[in-house]
């Protein structure tokens, strides 16, 4: 499963690309304000650190508009991917920017009906929201699951992009159902790596070592 980091904040990303933990970023409208940079300079910014897919999103609501709106995010990098809603407009412009080659990363994705439809328009990703749909006490992980079997079933190559993880747990477990990318904040991919026992164990190991009186350097 590829790691895509979720957001445009250029300290976090480059720790993580430093360690090999970056495949690509995805950022989003929310994410843009909450960096308080120009959209197009922090995005031109992650696309000289990362080199694999940057989703960039637009904003205006109607086909036309997202067309060019992706056309003019793509020219800031070749590894910009045009993030589009699932809106049928977003539905159209998807179909116009993935018929010209372009990379397209359709959001706000919450059924397995609208994950088709971004499939049958040439999506090169989908972004099911999982953190959302739990937080309406419905299953966010059991939409991954059901993308996977229908695009297996049929073939689809449209990545699946995990979105909206808020834990550590979302991300094993998307690992387990297959989705082919999963995008997080930081901390949740730095949360990864945390274990009590790991703790327990190395508090262990410390306190033993000092009373051996020994020293490797
Ligand atoms: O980039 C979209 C997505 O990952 C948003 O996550 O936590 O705002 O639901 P969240």
């Amino acid at each position: 499963m590829k790691f895509f980091v979720d957001t445009a904040e250029i300290d976090q990303i480059r720790e993580l690309s430093d360690l090999g933990m970056v495949d690509g970023v995805t950022t989003n409208p929310s994410l843009i304000m909450k960096s308080g940079r120009d959209i197009k300079e922090v995005t031109a910014e992650i696309c000289s650190i990362v080199s694999g897919p940057v989703s960039a999103e637009t904003v205006a609501l109607d086909a036309e508009g997202m067309i060019a709106e992706g056309r003019e995010l793509a020219k800031i990098a070749d590894n910009i991917a045009i993030k589009v809603p699932l809106t049928w407009d977003g539905l159209k412009a998807c179909k116009v920017l993935s018929d010209e080659g372009r990379m397209v990363n359709v959001t706000l994705c919450f059924s397995a009906n609208q994950a088709l439809l971004a499939a049958k328009a040439g999506a090169t990703f989908i972004s099911p929201f999982i953190g959302r749909l739990d937080d309406l006490n419905m299953d966010g992980l059991e939409l991954i699951a059901d993308i996977r079997t229908i695009y297996d079933n049929y073939g689809f190559e449209t990545n699946i992009l995990a979105a909206s993880i808020r834990s550590a747990n979302h991300m094993s477990e998307c690992a387990k159902i297959g989705a082919d990318v999963a995008t997080a904040p930081a901390a949740v991919i730095k949360a990864m790596a945390n274990h009590v026992l790991t703790d327990k164990g190395l508090d262990a190991f410390t306190k033993d070592w000092a009373k051996t009186g020994q020293k490797i350097l």
